[in-house]
């Protein structure tokens, strides 16, 4: 995962011509949580910048970071086919991730005792937006066969993400097991250490 860095100072300008309105610059300009989601949903996006903007890697999925003022930032995440998040909260900001090209999916956890279930699974489609509550811990990941962006607006902004070990999720959600170690060329077998 890799984060473009954008000019500091072109930061609210990029968001205001991609959203066609301006960020809340303080905690105080965010009249609800659903206000800033209504907001968002209700942008009139400039499809030609967000198509400059997006960047599909083959390495993992790109985040960047548009702007981020006292109150909030807002992200714009590129997912290849494949391409999956790792099971995160979002370090008690709460917000909504919005699908604008493609078809994401969602898998929401509960806590059960020390483990991390899965609660829901949720399918979105383009134009869909899955609001985010600040107790979230989620996983996103592009199970379809094209690409897919996605904004994201979280207020205040993320003070650092948990990510959470997959392990302690169920085991489709386990890492793939360790490759078999190499094989020794034929003659150079190590007798095994006595231990
Ligand atoms: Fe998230």
């Amino acid at each position: 995962m890799r984060e473009p860095i954008i000019d500091q100072r072109e930061h609210g300008a990029v968001a205001q011509a991609l959203l066609g309105w301006p960020l809340p610059e303080q905690t105080e300009d965010i009249v609800s949580m659903a206000w800033l989601v209504e907001r968002l949903r209700s942008s009139r996006v400039d499809w030609g910048l967000l198509d400059k903007l997006v960047r599909f890697e083959p390495s993992g999925y790109t985040r960047q970071t548009i702007a981020r003022t006292t109150a909030c930032e807002l992200l714009l995440v590129s997912w290849l086919p494949g391409q999956a998040s790792r099971v995160h909260d979002h370090g008690g900001s709460g917000g909504a991730s919005w699908l604008v090209r493609g078809m994401l999916r969602e898998t929401r956890f509960a806590w059960a005792g020390d483990r991390l279930v899965p609660e829901v699974i949720v399918g979105a489609n383009e134009g869909d937006l899955l609001v985010e509550f600040p107790d979230t811990i989620h996983r996103i990941d592009n199970a379809s066969r094209h690409g897919a962006v996605s904004l994201h607006l979280y207020a205040p902004p993320m003070q650092g993400m948990t990510p959470y070990d997959a392990s302690l999720a169920p085991e489709s959600l386990r890492p793939p097991r360790p490759l078999a170690a190499k094989r020794e060329a034929p003659g150079r077998r190590r007798r095994p250490r006595a231990t």
